[in-house]
């Protein structure tokens, strides 16, 4: 039995979507609808459902020994675990986004879930700004003058568009990844090996 954690929300939709595109129906049906349980068992392969920036925690510590997890997550912190590949989903990206009329130079407060990448980003710009951290919903920001600019992420846009915010610029493009537990890449390398080649990674 090998233990996989899958961030809820959008990278498990988009895992999801892959999965069934490639047919693999007893995983994609097992992963479909699955209302609030925590955790499936298809085979020998049980999947924890986990939010996103706690599946590299699972895989770390040893709970889970593979994760699914999107990239953003992975440049926020760093953990010790190891990066096994991209995933060919869960494409999006981290963006500054603003009120239309704003000039980016003329940031000085920017709101983010992101500070670590975002600080990083501003530093190398030589731009001195002053962070808000926020868990969510962070397009509310600039809209109620608590920032004047966010970093978030952007998929669609949609988000940005209906709330009358402008996309300045992308500063990490971001997709899904497979993350491994470093001792269970080595205790377990078959059943990861043939997990991995069931989803057609390897
Ligand atoms: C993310 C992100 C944006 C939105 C962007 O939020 O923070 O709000 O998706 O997607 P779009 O470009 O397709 O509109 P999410 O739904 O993951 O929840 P959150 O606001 O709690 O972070």
């Amino acid at each position: 039995m090998i233990t996989v954690a899958l961030a809820k929300g959008r990278v498990y939709k988009a895992f999801n979507k892959f999965l069934a595109d490639k047919g693999l129906n007893d995983y994609a049906e097992a992963l479909t609808d699955g209302g609030r349980d925590l955790f499936r068992e298809v085979g020998g392969v049980k999947f924890i459902f986990a939010k996103g920036k706690d599946v590299p925690t699972y895989v770390e510590q040893g709970i889970a020994d593979l994760g699914v997890v999107g990239s953003d997550t992975i440049a926020e912190k760093s953990f010790n675990v190891l990066n096994v590949s991209e995933l060919p989903f869960g494409q999006c990206r981290l963006a500054i986004a603003g009120p239309t009329n704003l000039d980016e130079s003329d940031i000085k407060v920017v709101a983010t879930s992101f500070p670590n990448i975002t600080r990083k980003y501003f530093n190398q710009q030589k731009q001195d700004v002053s962070l808000i951290f926020l868990n969510g919903s962070v397009e509310l920001a600039p809209i109620l003058g608590l920032s004047d600019a966010i970093v978030d992420i952007v998929q669609t846009g949609t988000t940005l568009k209906q709330n009358d915010l402008e996309e300045y610029k992308t500063i990490l493009s971001v997709q899904a990844r497979l993350i491994a537990n470093k001792q269970s890449f080595y205790t377990k390398e078959k059943e990861i090996y043939k997990f991995m080649q069931e989803i057609e990674v390897v």
